[in-house]
């Protein structure tokens, strides 16, 4: 039986580094129906919307996509796809794990951290506004149901996974009303309903100094949506780079898989992009789905990519942004021929 996944190249590498994934899930044989729909720029240029309904009916229909970056103009223009998107579908918790690789030289070994973003609210709710010429302002939103929810959702993924600790990072020395709610939330749902898991809170600016001291102590991240995006960043940093940290987006039953970088516009066209961070986006999914299926050939076909690809960056078939020499198709066809 197929399963059916929208696929949304993206802008930029997007499509390129989509392609990609394509034929290594094709080399390995794995059964998805790709359903291509677009989004943010390329759809702009096709003449429909930045983000078309046509596009988010298709998600809420199959509930699952795997998503390419999609380019947002700094600054000016429209507002970003990604997160219209995640508000519209209500994909309330991102998941980020950072993980030492074979094969990539860093400064660390064995790290091995989950970021959890609150995906909906924060400076990320779009509400902004010129107060007079010249004083412009920016809203934080918060609210208990959000907070409580990433909560929930954070300790249950680390009760699932036999993780043993959270750490929610915050500012609220500063912002005591919205960080203040965030960490109250955490706190309780910690205190009531998973003493089990051991949790700790930081001020976010001590914490990012802690982290890249020692990334090693750290296990889950619990953040709200603006340090959730920086922090990924941060920690892409310690394994190698933004080409290697897949990310998803969970709402109630729809997921949306997509790597943590953007499109990437000052290596577009150059053949160069690295697709591993999209491709490895892809194989979560393929564990999501053979989970929730129970599904034991998808599970193993998601290791074998795995493997392969661990096995390609071990023999030195990596792309150049991890020190390699191979561009995007040299490097999709070192895991093809690992599988
Ligand atoms: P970026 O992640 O696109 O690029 C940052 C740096 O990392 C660049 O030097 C780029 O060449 C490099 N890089 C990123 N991915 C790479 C890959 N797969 N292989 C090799 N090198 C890679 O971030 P930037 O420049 O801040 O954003 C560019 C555009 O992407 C913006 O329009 C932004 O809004 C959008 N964006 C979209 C995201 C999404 O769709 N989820 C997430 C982040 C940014």
């Amino acid at each position: 039986m197929s399963h059916h996944v929208v696929l949304i190249p993206g802008d930029g590498i997007g499509p390129s580094i989509a392609d990609s994934v394509r034929k290594i899930f094709a080399a390995a044989q794995v059964d998805i129906e790709w359903h291509e729909h677009v989004a943010g720029v390329a759809a702009l240029t096709k003449g429909r919307d930045v983000m078309p309904e046509e596009t988010l009916e298709a998600i809420e229909h199959h509930k699952l996509a795997l998503k390419g970056p999609c380019s947002t103009p700094v600054g000016e223009g429209f507002r970003s796809v990604n997160v219209a998107l995640r508000k519209r579908l209500n994909l309330y918790a991102a998941v980020r794990p950072v993980r030492s690789i074979p094969g990539v030289t860093t400064r660390y070994q064995d790290v091995d951290i989950i970021i959890i973003r609150e995906n909906t609210e924060g400076l990320y709710s779009g509400v902004e506004n010129e107060v007079i010429p010249g004083v412009v302002m920016s809203m934080k939103v918060a609210t208990e149901e959000a907070c409580k929810r990433i909560a929930h959702w954070a300790f249950r993924f680390a009760t699932q996974r036999r993780r043993k600790k959270i750490t929610a990072m915050h500012k609220a020395n500063i912002m005591k009303l919205t960080d203040g709610l965030f960490i109250r939330c955490a706190r309780t749902v910690h205190k009531t309903e998973y003493p089990n898991i051991e949790y700790d809170e930081m001020i976010i600016d001590a914490g990012c100094m802690k982290i890249v001291q020692d990334p090693t102590r750290f296990d889950i991240l619990l953040l709200e949506n603006l340090y959730g995006d920086v922090m990924s960043d941060l920690c892409a940093g310690l394994v190698g780079g933004l080409g290697v940290v897949p990310g998803a987006n969970f709402g109630a039953d729809t997921a949306v898989f997509e790597a943590v970088h953007g499109s990437a516009p000052d290596i577009v066209g150059k053949g160069i992009a690295n697709p591993l961070a999209l491709l490895m986006s892809g194989v979560m999914m393929l564990e999501h789905i053979g989970v929730q299926k129970d599904d034991a050939k998808l599970l193993g076909q998601a290791a074998r990519i795995r493997a392969a690809y661990e096995l390609s960056l071990a023999d030195g078939k990596k792309t150049r942004d991890l020190g390699g020499d191979l561009g995007t198709d040299a490097f999709t066809d070192a895991v093809i021929e690992r599988l």
